[in-house]
């Protein structure tokens, strides 16, 4: 961390920058790739079904290696939390909103729920590429393994979406939950990349990483997944 910016007391509320402008741009697009996905299976549009599923598998492996190389709240080192931090801020949730400390980045739950989500968002997209209708529409890789193991990928990938669905349903109520319950606005800092903190509350703005190293994991994650397209 560095930049300490100290609310003042009489400074009125202050922010401190949390989501970079990768981070940001990663959820708005997957938010979107997700729901060009959903729309095009279910009306068959499977030419650009294909091309947002590729979207969103460019979009993880740009988020795994800004969960590495990223800004500080962006590292999956700083908030993925074992069971104790978890249970900690479930306590702390039951303290008054101006009491619990705020949390700059993903609290130690919301951690565990970023992880579930790109885990099996990951294994949405990558069997995906393994699917088949058994008719008209055959995944890139199919040829690459056996039909048993096509027919199961290709159950996975439709029964995934539903878990996928559930999950986000949670997510987004999560979200509108801190928002009404605890009068938290977690989607601010997601749109403006700020988060308010309390007046006179000392805090250092996180460490952040670079536009050039983001273009740089970016081209890195479209790089390979053309080469896998390529391999088809
Ligand atoms: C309009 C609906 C949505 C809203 C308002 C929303 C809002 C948010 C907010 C506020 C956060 C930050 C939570 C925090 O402060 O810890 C977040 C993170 C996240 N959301 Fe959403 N979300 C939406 C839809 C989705 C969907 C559909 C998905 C995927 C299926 C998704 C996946 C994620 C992921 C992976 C993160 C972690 C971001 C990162 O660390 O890179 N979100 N979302």
């Amino acid at each position: 961390m560095n930049n300490v910016d100290t609310a003042g007391a009489d400074a009125g509320p202050l922010t401190v920058p949390i989501w970079d402008l990768p981070v940001r741009l990663f959820h708005w697009s997957l938010v979107a790739s997700v729901a060009t996905s959903w729309a095009t299976a279910e009306l068959g549009w499977m030419g650009i079904h294909f091309l947002s599923g590729y979207t969103i598998l460019i979009l993880l492996l740009f988020r795994l290696g800004w969960g590495i190389v990223g800004s500080h709240p962006a590292r999956f080192a700083s908030f993925i939390k074992g069971p104790r931090a978890a249970l900690d801020h479930l306590r702390e949730l039951r303290l008054p909103p101006d009491q619990a400390p705020p949390v700059l980045g993903h609290n130690p739950l919301g951690g565990w729920m970023v992880v579930t989500l790109l885990l099996v968002l990951l294994i949405q997209a990558g069997t995906g590429l393994f699917t088949s209708d058994d008719i008209m529409v055959d995944g890139p890789l199919v040829d690459y393994v056996s039909s048993a193991v096509v027919k199961s990928l290709s159950t996975v990938h439709r029964l995934l979406f539903k878990l996928l669905f559930a999950l986000a349903a949670i997510h987004v109520g999560v979200v509108a939950a801190y928002l009404m319950v605890r009068r938290e606005n977690l989607i601010r800092p997601m749109i403006t990349g700020r988060k308010a903190i309390p007046a006179g509350m000392p805090v250092e703005a996180p460490r952040t990483s670079g536009l050039l190293s983001a273009a740089a994991v970016f081209a890195l994650a479209v790089t390979l997944v053309v080469l896998l397209l390529r391999t088809a």
